[in-house]
């Protein structure tokens, strides 16, 4: 398998780009029902009060992780589905998608990893072969060694949370729930703070 540290590096590439070219290009669509099974029916129901019903708090933190890991794409095409089936026909599409891009724009803002140069310091910090073995602990399995879970303190809290979040941007990375990411992540820092 690739670095994950790589990975992190091309996000931030990707975020570069998107911030030169502003309209990135999207891939190649997954069906909704992908899209749904990334995202799950708890949160769904808080997207739905949003847009279809009388809710106006913001959506609740682990499922924005979870909105903007299934991404804007899919994001957008379930909340088409839904406003063209014959229950919300009669609803304005537009009001209903400008609320739609609201809801993923507040979420996008809210689990922002931070600019491309800290996450590169962070990253330089802890190194990519522990950076590497931190990431593949919390996506999956296997173990930190004492000499990263060292550098994984002395790089920080502030780096870890957000690199985290990085992690939870990455494409290839959507079947793994964010809620374990955000989860995992927090208990090895801990654990590598004690040990
Ligand atoms: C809106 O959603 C939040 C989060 O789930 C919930 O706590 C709140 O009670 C809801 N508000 C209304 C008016 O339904
Ligand atoms: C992690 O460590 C435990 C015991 O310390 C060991 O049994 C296990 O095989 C290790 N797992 C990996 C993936 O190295």
């Amino acid at each position: 398998m690739a670095k994950f540290s790589n990975h992190i590096i091309i996000l931030v590439a990707f975020f570069l780009a998107t911030t030169i070219a502003m309209k990135p290009e999207i891939p190649t669509l997954e069906t909704i029902y992908q899209c749904q099974t990334y995202f799950g029916q708890e949160c769904g129901m808080q997207v739905y009060d949003r847009l279809f019903g009388t809710n106006v708090s913001d959506l609740p933190t682990n499922c924005c992780y979870k909105l903007v890991q299934m991404g804007y794409p899919c994001h957008t095409r379930l909340t088409v589905a839904t406003a063209k089936s014959p229950k919300h026909e009669k609803e304005g599409l537009k009001e209903i998608l400008v609320k739609s891009d609201e809801i993923f724009e507040k979420c996008d803002e809210a689990t922002y990893p931070g600019n491309i140069l800290y996450l590169a310091k962070c990253i330089q910090k802890i190194g990519t072969d522990c950076g590497d073995e931190v990431s593949k602990h919390i996506v999956s399995d296997g173990n930190v060694s004492k000499q990263c879970c060292k550098k994984l303190v002395k790089m920080g809290q502030d780096c870890h949370d957000n690199l985290a979040k990085a992690l939870i941007r990455i494409p290839e990375l959507r079947a793994v729930d964010a809620t374990q990411i955000v989860e995992k992540s927090k208990k090895i820092f801990q654990y590598c703070q004690k040990s």
